[in-house]
């Protein structure tokens, strides 16, 4: 996964954004996430499918950042 892609277009925040606050801020759930951080709350595409629909998603980047992947 590109660090410097951005992953939620409705906040332009990139996967390494996202990556870094859910470390910084020891974020627990993805909904902790989308509440705290104010990504995937708009349109919510990037949640789960991914914006192009290619699983380029914060579920996804949520569970690699936990598995240490990210
Ligand atoms: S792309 Fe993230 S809420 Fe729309």
């Amino acid at each position: 996964m590109n660090k410097n892609r951005v992953i939620c277009q409705c906040s332009n925040v990139t996967l390494g954004e996202v990556v870094n606050f859910i470390k910084k801020n020891d974020i627990q759930t993805l909904s902790q996430l989308v509440s705290e951080m104010e990504v995937g709350d708009k349109c919510e595409s990037c949640k789960y499918k991914g914006f192009e629909e290619d699983g380029f998603s914060l579920s996804k980047a949520f569970s690699r950042v936990k598995s240490g992947e990210l």
